[in-house]
């Protein structure tokens, strides 16, 4: 009998027979399993007669093992589902030994979410993990569908890059030369033309500029895809193996670009609340719980559903990278020297600035724009005044930057003057400039970070617990 998936099976009148397979997530008194198979947060209830099972099965049926039942769906006795399965026969697809069990998170307790990390090849077991992975699913395809909709292209740019896009030099180099044997050139370089490409390569910081390229002929496009930064920064916040989407739009400017990043956001959070449902649900459960043991000055003033549905129905608050200075020092931490980085014109904001920002003054997202052309990237058109670019970062509340953007310099010359301050060889980005001699137009684009996205959505707190195997400084396990 052909297999039907839990979820579907939850959902049918009783009366048939079925075939569920899974794994045990909870044995008691002998008679009742509980089982899941992924395709949804709630397990099925299988009720056993011990007495009908030979003993070589019933010894078999415990926490973790892979079961195939088949038998009849029934309305259930107990309480807490309204289905549940009487099994006729049972077969152990695969046993998982109770003392090898007990060694690891498959053991149900409570584990920390750090143990859980140790052990990221079984954390997919855990009721957390598998609604923090289907909700990462959704929001993959929620992103596509959008993107679809609105008539752009999706893009495959390059992982492997002989660029710099960010021009924040933190790279991962790409080469197959024998490391314990570099050959060199005569002034005592590495010499990269006998490397694979004949040249310096890295990892791919960015797709944008590759986008920009496809955006100058299709009109709008996007790209979904790993990036990588070699920054060793070890917050709740980076990563170093990260996956971002970047929409590319011809004859856009800078308002269009804010504008999309807030509609695309509402979208897709909007999707989450549409369609994810049952895991949101247990997801918000935990908060709540989690929340309880925590004083009352670090519990969310917003629940995760609360905070999900105040994003959709809320316009994202707009001010300029001059106003945010101005409303920072005018703040009671600054009056009260509570900052720890300086607030002042001309530096980048600090996340500590950031989050006032977003969660005290404004109590809603922020976009800011109009950021200081030193602290932004050589590709971000300059503004009039002379002194500012304009870029926009989106700030959520509890993630801070979500998306940054830009419009960028379409003007040949004033790109070549750009290029020359940040120190960038023409001869290396040659294709990039041919784009702004051959019928250069405005555009615009953004990168949103798709683990800062699924953080928001999930209300988790470290950026480890939303990718199924982070890669972080010192880490790269599994
Ligand atoms: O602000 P960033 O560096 O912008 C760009 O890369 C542009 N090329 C985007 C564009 O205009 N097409 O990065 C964009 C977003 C950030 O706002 C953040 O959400 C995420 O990518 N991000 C990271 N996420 C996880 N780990 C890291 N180390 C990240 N660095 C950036
Ligand atoms: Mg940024």
């Amino acid at each position: 009998m052909s297999r039907v998936k839990i979820k579907s099976a939850l959902g049918q009148e009783p009366g048939k027979e079925i075939t569920v397979k899974g794994w045990v997530r909870a044995f008691r008194s002998n008679r009742f399993i509980a089982l899941n198979d992924g395709s949804t947060i709630n397990n099925i209830q299988v009720v056993i007669n011990a007495d009908q099972l030979e003993e070589s099965v019933l010894k078999n049926i415990s926490i973790g093992a892979a079961l195939a039942i088949t038998g009849d769906l029934v309305a259930s006795q107990g309480k807490g589902q309204y289905v549940e399965v009487i099994a006729k026969s049972i077969i152990v697809l695969g046993t998982a030994d109770p003392e090898e069990v007990q060694k690891t998170i498959l053991q149900p307790k409570r584990h920390s979410l750090e143990l859980l990390r140790e052990q990221a090849h079984l954390r997919f077991r855990t009721n957390l993990f598998g609604a923090i992975f289907r909700i990462r699913h959704a929001m993959t395809y929620a992103i596509h569908n959008y993107f679809n909709e609105k008539g752009f292209y999706n893009l495959h740019t390059p992982i492997i890059t002989g660029s710099d896009a960010e021009g924040a030099g933190e790279m991962f180099r790409v080469t197959n030369l024998p490391l314990e044997n570099i050959p060199l050139t005569e002034e005592g370089k590495i010499d990269v033309e006998q490397d694979f490409f004949g040249k310096e390569t890295n990892l791919t910081v960015s797709g944008q500029l590759e986008a920009e390229l496809g955006a100058m002929a299709l009109g709008q496009v996007y790209t979904f895809g790993p990036t990588f930064r070699a920054e060793n920064s070890n917050t709740s916040r980076h990563l170093a193996e990260f996956w971002m989407i970047e929409p590319e739009v011809a004859f856009a400017d800078l308002k269009d670009d804010m504008e999309l990043s807030e509609d695309f956001m509402k979208y897709v959070i909007q999707y989450a609340l549409d369609n994810c449902k049952d895991d949101l649900a247990f997801l918000l459960q935990r908060e709540t719980n989690e929340d309880k043991q925590k004083p009352q000055a670090e519990r969310n003033e917003l629940n995760l559903i609360e905070r999900l549905e105040f994003v959709v129905s809320n316009s994202f608050e707009r001010i300029t990278y001059t106003e945010a200075i101005e409303i920072l020092q005018r703040s009671k931490p600054y009056k009260k020297k509570k900052f720890k980085f300086p607030v002042e014109w001309g530096v980048d904001l600090a996340s500590e600035h950031e989050r006032f920002l977003v969660e005290k003054h404004f109590k809603k997202p922020v976009i800011i724009f109009d950021y200081p052309k030193e602290i932004k990237a050589f590709y971000m058109r300059n503004n009039d005044d002379g002194k500012t670019v304009a870029a926009m970062d989106v700030l959520f509340p509890g993630i801070g930057e979500i998306i940054g953007g830009s419009q960028r310099e379409e003007r040949l010359n004033v790109l070549k003057e750009k290029i020359a301050d940040f120190n960038i060889e023409e001869e290396h980005v040659w294709w990039y400039l041919d784009t702004r001699k051959f019928g250069t137009a405005p555009h615009a684009g953004f990168g949103l970070g798709f683990e800062r996205l699924i953080m928001f959505v999930t209300g988790m707190s470290n950026i480890k617990d939303v990718i199924p195997f982070p890669r972080t400084p010192k880490n790269a396990e599994f």
